[in-house]
């Protein structure tokens, strides 16, 4: 399950929110690059709430890996799934350490 947030409410006040931003473009930059990926055409996509990570919004959140990325891009989506999905390992430079994960930098 890979969720986006499209908060327009943000818990940490004045760091803007991910729902301002072009959530809709990475939508379909994932149910796109999904379909052209074996095995993963049956991989759900929700929109969420704040993920207190609003700083590096956009934000998105994989599961069950339990994977939280940043600043993530529609041309960032290839090298991001085929990272977790077909490599099996998170991709580093959008992955957002546990331990910044709720202070929000
Ligand atoms: S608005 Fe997206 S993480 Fe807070």
């Amino acid at each position: 399950m890979i969720y986006l947030c499209n908060s327009t409410s943000p818990k940490i006040s004045e760091s803007g929110c991910c729902g301002e931003k072009e959530v809709e473009a990475l939508r379909l930059a994932i149910v796109s690059q999904l379909a052209k990926m074996e095995g993963l055409e049956q991989e759900e996509v929700r929109m969420s709430a704040c993920m207190s990570n609003c700083i590096y919004g956009i934000s998105v959140r994989i599961h069950p890996q339990n994977q939280l990325y940043g600043n993530v891009k529609p041309e960032d989506i290839p090298e991001l799934l085929a990272s977790v999905f077909t490599l099996k390992k998170p991709l580093q430079r959008l992955l957002i350490p546990p331990v910044n994960r709720f202070l929000g930098f």
